[in-house]
């Protein structure tokens, strides 16, 4: 495989586990610096480790990405390390449900927080970097339930929030169409995480109906690793 991806600066948010996590540990494998964003400064640091293990560049950075002061210090460090941006790869998000809702009524709240709101703050940070060498990626990780209405009708809450990525993606898509600027919606379906225990799920691991997360962290290196002239814009993903 042709390796577009050398010495490339990647910011992942949501590395410290599940798909982020996967994703930081294939793409340390194509010579990229890689810089870690989530809040558990235990598991981000496990993640640099194996990375360092395995020859690979990485560091990390606490940051609650709900918090603009912290996403700005922190992007701002990222660069200060690294010199640059290359790539942001929005993945950090949490699941939520009416019934979770239910008992937390907050909830409504977070979820936009973390998963809206949060990938817009991080895409503000690198947008002036890019546009200033006119270059770049930002790839959103969105979720089917970000292109379809979702048949089960349990998580309608989910589902806004990340119509309202895939609303700021389209729109950045086409505020960026004159730039070499590359921005990409990735639709995933269920895959296996910790995020659905998380939220308190029960039957949160090993369902049928869940893929692989490598092969999901698979698909986005693909969709990253492209000629400096290609972009992908938007993959949807699913068992068959
Ligand atoms: N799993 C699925 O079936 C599925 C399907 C479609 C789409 N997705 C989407 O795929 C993405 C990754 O999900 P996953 O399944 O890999 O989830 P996961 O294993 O629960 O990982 C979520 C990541 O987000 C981070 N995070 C959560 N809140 C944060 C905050 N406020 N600030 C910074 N980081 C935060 C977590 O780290 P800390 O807790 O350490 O902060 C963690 O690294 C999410 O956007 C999710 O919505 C998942």
């Amino acid at each position: 495989m042709v390796n577009h991806l050398a010495g490339k600066t990647v910011v992942i948010t949501g590395a410290s586990q599940g798909l982020g996590k996967q994703l930081a540990l294939q793409l340390s494998a194509f010579d990229t610096s890689l810089a870690l964003i989530a809040r558990t400064e235990s598991e981000l640091s496990k993640v640099r480790t194996e990375i360092s293990q395995n020859g690979g560049t990485a560091e990390y950075f606490v940051c609650d990405i709900t918090e603009f002061s912290q996403v700005q210090t922190t992007f701002a460090n990222i660069v200060k390390e690294f010199g640059i941006i290359d790539i942001l790869v929005n993945g950090a998000g949490i699941w939520t449900t009416d019934e979770f809702e239910k008992r937390d009524p907050m909830l409504v709240e977070k979820a936009f927080l973390v998963n809206s709101i949060g990938p817009i703050y991080c895409t503000k940070q690198v947008l002036p970097i890019m546009k200033n060498k006119n270059s770049g990626h930002i790839l959103n990780v969105i979720s089917k339930s970000g292109l379809d209405v979702p048949e089960n009708k349990d998580w309608p809450t989910y589902t806004a929030t990340k119509w309202a990525v895939t609303g700021y993606t389209k729109a950045i898509q086409e505020s960026l169409r004159d730039t070499k600027i590359k921005v990409s919606a990735f639709y995933p379906a269920g895959f296996e995480s910790n995020i659905f225990e998380t939220a308190g799920e029960t039957d949160a691991h090993d369902q049928p109906w869940m893929m692989r997360t490598a092969d999901v962290a698979n698909a986005i290196v693909s969709m990253l690793n492209t000629p400096d002239d290609l972009v992908i814009k938007g993959i949807e993903m699913s068992n068959i």
